[in-house]
């Protein structure tokens, strides 16, 4: 097969070419909507990052056009490669539904029901996973682990009761930074995020680590239970910077800045990181020039009153109502 020959995949009847070596999760967010699935591991910028969280199971009802046979099991759709005439279904099958509320179940085994206190809350994967695919109870009924908070650096909360062991912040460090100082110790249901001997994280660029952790465990101490996010008004900012791009966002309360992040895209990933100083020391309207209300496409709390996506058919806590 030549190297710009395409091959065909259908996801939930809508079918796409894309480039061979492309994964299922890759196709589906080349088509968009309903039928890409929900990823909580998986950052397309971070290299090695997928394939441990299972929010992404599909079912391939046909394997290839040559191999038409389905796959027996569900399939990570972030790890698995399209074939050519493959056909995939994502909220279009039973097993995928079924399957996803108990990924959920297990990933609140541990996390706390923290909401209303968590910063992360209106900005938070697991919450809208919950709030789409996640059960109103638990089976659970053994001890749920439990961990001091921890600061790991100047900037950065650690709430290890929040982690879903997605090791987006481990790779984040990797690739970003010139030495990682945290990962995940021990294995099993004993792993946990830390620092080895206590090290604080310092490189210029471990700020993004926040950005990256889809759920609430890593905290901007600057900003941490200063407001609800969706009290505060996101706009499109730059500044002259010689570490980073300089463009990002500040969460506007009135005319003060009380946060700024990096841009994210409609999968909640960030495409420029930002440097320390511009998102931790940079509090000051006058460091910035303001380009415009920054338009949230990822539909969660934090879009809501400029947000017109439809809520999804298969959203089951809805369903029910
Ligand atoms: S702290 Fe956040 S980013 Fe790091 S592994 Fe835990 S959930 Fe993932
Ligand atoms: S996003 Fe595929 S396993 Fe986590």
């Amino acid at each position: 097969m030549s190297e710009d020959a395409k091959i065909k995949v259908t996801i939930d009847g809508k079918t796409i070419e894309v480039a061979p070596g492309t994964t299922i999760l890759n196709a589906a967010r080349q088509i968009g909507g309903e039928v890409v699935p929900p990823a909580m591991c998986y950052y397309s910028s971070l290299e090695g990052s997928g394939g441990k969280c299972r929010t992404c199971l599909v079912e391939v009802s046909k394997g290839s056009e040559k191999d038409p046979r389905p796959m027996p099991k569900l399939m990570v759709s972030c790890s698995t490669m399209v074939m050519d005439g493959m056909e995939v279904k994502n909220t279009t099958s039973e097993r995928v539904l079924e399957a996803r509320k108990g990924v959920v179940e297990f990933l609140l085994i541990n996390h706390p029901l923290d909401c209303p206190v968590c910063d992360q809350a209106g900005e938070c994967h697991l919450q809208d996973l919950a709030f789409e695919h996640g059960l109103s109870k638990t089976r659970y009924e053994f001890k749920r682990r439990e961990f001091e908070k921890v600061d790991i650096g100047e900037y950065i909360k650690l709430h290890m009761t929040r982690c879903i062991l997605c090791y987006r912040c481990v790779y984040t460090a990797n690739q970003l930074t010139d030495s990682r100082e945290h990962g995940v110790l021990k294995r099993g249901d004993a792993a946990e995020i830390g620092t080895f001997i206590e090290k604080n994280l310092k490189n210029d660029f471990i700020g993004n680590v926040i950005d990256v952790c889809p759920v609430g465990a890593l905290t901007d101490k600057t900003f941490r239970f200063r407001s609800r996010v969706w009290y505060t008004k996101p706009v499109d900012a730059h500044c002259e910077c010689t570490k980073c791009s300089g463009n990002a966002v500040l969460w506007m309360i009135g005319d003060e800045i009380s946060r700024v992040t990096a841009r994210k895209d409609a999968y909640g990933e960030v495409k420029e990181f930002i440097c320390n100083e511009c998102r931790f020391d940079k509090k000051d309207k006058s460091q910035w020039t303001i380009e415009g209300p920054r338009k949230i496409s990822r539909h969660s709390v934090i879009s809501a009153n400029h947000y017109s996506k439809e809520i999804p058919k298969h959203t089951t806590l809805l369903n029910k109502a």
